[in-house]
């Protein structure tokens, strides 16, 4: 499955942590397979184009594990540490419990990257696609266009990294 979200608050609902329940077997608990609406602990997930990385993080608590995440951002490490005052925490939140992070990942090449190229996932998600702001109206054809190539881009390559019932 590939996703991308357009509308900001669609992916934010998907934020919100969701906690295990006391049960007497937890150690069984914590290693069956946790569903999450379309998402399982047991499944290889992709995130592309993540900001704070607040997503992949919410993500892989909700989850109980990062081992099968990769997250991924733009952004390098030090440009996401100037734009956003909770990146840090949340990427050391995600290495802390398993998962892969790797910044300067491009949606519109990230098929070829050395670090992605061998691997195919079950879910490969990109919330809320944009190119950025530019000195200039969101209207414009230009910037339009813009948008458009990422979401083009991300698609294209995203669908040569799905596993066959992804
Ligand atoms: C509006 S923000 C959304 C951030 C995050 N996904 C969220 O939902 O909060 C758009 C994100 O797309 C990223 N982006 C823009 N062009 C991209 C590209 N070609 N490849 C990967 N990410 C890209 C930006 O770096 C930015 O983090």
């Amino acid at each position: 499955m590939i996703q991308w979200r357009i509308w900001k608050g669609q992916a934010s609902s998907s934020y919100k942590y969701l906690g295990f329940g006391k049960t007497a077997c937890r150690r069984n608990e914590m290693e069956a397979e946790k569903r999450i609406k379309h998402y399982s602990s047991s499944h290889k997930i992709l995130l592309v184009g993540e900001g704070n990385f607040s997503f992949a993080a919410s993500l892989a608590t909700s989850l109980g594990s990062g081992v099968n995440i990769v997250a991924t951002s733009l952004d390098s490490k030090v440009m996401l540490n100037k734009k956003y005052n909770k990146a840090m925490a949340n990427v050391s939140r995600l290495e802390d419990i398993g998962c892969t992070v790797i910044h300067e990942v491009d949606c519109c090449t990230m098929s070829q990257h050395p670090k992605l190229m061998s691997n195919l996932f079950d879910r490969i998600v990109f919330n809320f696609p944009h190119a950025g702001f530019f000195f200039t109206s969101e209207s414009t054809p230009y910037v339009i266009d813009l948008h458009k190539n990422v979401v083009k881009g991300f698609l294209r390559n995203a669908v040569e990294m799905l596993t066959e019932n992804g």
